[in-house]
């Protein structure tokens, strides 16, 4: 029988990676809470037409990319393709448009589409999802935008490129969508057979179209700033205020439409200059109307999610440093058969003193046990034999000089959690 391995695009994260995953949560969560964002954890299947509506029945996402089954009743269910959509109905189910507001919120977990796999883009992805619901204030949108640069920037990361552009409301937008249509209506027989299939649904995406002649076409074509109504020109100017204010650099870009159809005013993107075809590490903006596209009262909303996998990947091609690998601190190695059970009572009461700490476990020699503790990068061996237990010392090795010295037992594990301590600074 064949070996069963994961699903195509699936990936396993192993603990060569998962401690650099752990790493950016860590700063994650301490520019979360720098913020005022709170974590909440949110479910990774959701009723189908929460997607369905709330990021529209013509995307790609919806119409080619969602992982949706029936369950056993019979209800169609699909594996969430992002979060937006269930952080706003978790926000609507539970009243806390009665709490203050933006409610600012942030989640982390794998995503689900079904894409062509490639370097950079997964069937299962990570995303490290902040929304702020409830205000629309142009100062939110700058505040979204300005964490997401912040996680970037602890995290070390460069040569990256921020856009912005608005993509208008609903008064404004079908506005522009009938110019831009007039003006690609002249050029639709040289349109690639996709955008051709985009011209009536959803024409506002063939501007971030990357075949060549229909790029060349979609450069003449009219800008949506042009065809802002005063309310989002006002918003638009507010946000690339905001940012110019603090400092952030950006590009506006007249091509970036965003691929969800909730996004109303700001939509922006990180892109990272190291990481070829799939190079967004973060996308978001506004939604304002996402609330009531999935039932709820109208509702102002701005977030973004930034691609986990992605920024690890950028940060390895940047050689950058995640901070310090984990590994055990000491290694209990027994001489001899005699000194096991004192061996354990070590074991515990260091591993009970917070010195991470380990233990051979299958019967080794010694020789195999001073191997294992090299391979795990112990600091420490604590070398226990028969005599040592008579005498009541511990033999402590410095695996990194090899200098060994007796420390009386009831002194070895203050001695550890000091050099343990210190170590960690
Ligand atoms: P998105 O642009 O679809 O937006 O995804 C956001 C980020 O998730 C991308 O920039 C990328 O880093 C990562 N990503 C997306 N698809 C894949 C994939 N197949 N493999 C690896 N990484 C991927 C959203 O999902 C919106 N919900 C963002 C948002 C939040 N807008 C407002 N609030």
């Amino acid at each position: 029988m064949e070996n069963i391995k994961a699903p195509r695009g699936v990936r396993d994260i192993l603990p060569d990676e998962s401690w650099k995953w752990a790493s950016i949560f860590d700063v994650t969560r301490k520019i979360a809470e720098d913020f005022g964002y709170r974590e909440v954890h949110l479910p990774i299947f959701e009723q189908t037409e929460l997607f369905s509506r709330g990021i529209g029945e013509t995307t790609d996402v919806v119409e080619k990319e969602m992982y949706t089954f029936s369950d056993r009743s019979g209800r169609s269910l699909t594996l969430r393709p992002e979060a937006t959509a269930s952080m706003v109905r978790a926000y609507l189910e539970h009243g806390m448009a009665s709490g203050p507001q933006p409610s600012k919120l942030w989640c982390a977990g794998p995503m689900m589409r079904y894409e062509r796999p490639q370097k950079g883009r997964y069937r299962q992805f990570w995303q490290l999802d902040f929304e702020a619901i409830g205000s629309s204030s142009p100062l939110v949108d700058v505040e979204v935008i300005a964490l997401s640069l912040e996680i970037f920037r602890r995290l070390g990361l460069s040569n990256l490129e921020v856009l912005v552009n608005s993509v208008g409301c609903p008064v404004c937008r079908p506005v522009y969508r009938s110019a831009l249509q007039a003006y690609l209506g002249g050029h639709f027989e040289s349109l690639c057979p996709t955008c051709q299939g985009r011209y009536d649904r959803n024409p506002l995406r063939i501007l971030d179209c990357k075949v060549p002649t229909c790029r060349s076409i979609t450069d003449g074509a009219p800008d949506v700033r042009d065809h802002l109504c005063e309310e989002c020109r006002v918003h638009f100017d507010e946000v690339l205020k905001g940012l110019a204010l603090i400092g952030a650099k950006f590009r506006i870009d007249k091509r970036l439409v965003r691929g969800l159809d909730y996004y109303t005013k700001t939509a922006y993107e990180v892109l990272s200059g190291d990481l070829g075809a799939q190079n967004a590490v973060c996308g978001g903006g506004r939604y304002d109307n996402l609330a009531e596209a999935i039932g709820g009262p109208h509702t102002p909303g701005v977030g973004f999610a930034a691609g986990l996998d992605r920024i690890v990947l950028t940060m390895e091609q940047q050689g950058l440093g995640f901070g310090k690998e984990p590994s055990i601190f000491a290694t209990v190695v027994i001489a001899d058969e005699g000194a096991r059970d004192e061996g354990l009572r070590l074991l515990y009461e260091l591993r009970k003193a917070g010195v991470p700490t380990d233990m051979d476990a299958s019967g080794k020699g010694m020789k195999a046990q001073m191997k294992a503790a090299g391979a795990a990068k112990a600091a420490y061996v604590c070398l226990l034999g028969s005599s040592e237990v008579v005498k009541g010392v511990v033999a402590l090795k410095e695996m990194s000089t090899g200098t060994q010295a007796e420390i009386e037992r009831d002194r070895i594990v203050a001695e550890l959690v000091l050099k343990a301590g210190a170590a960690r600074c």
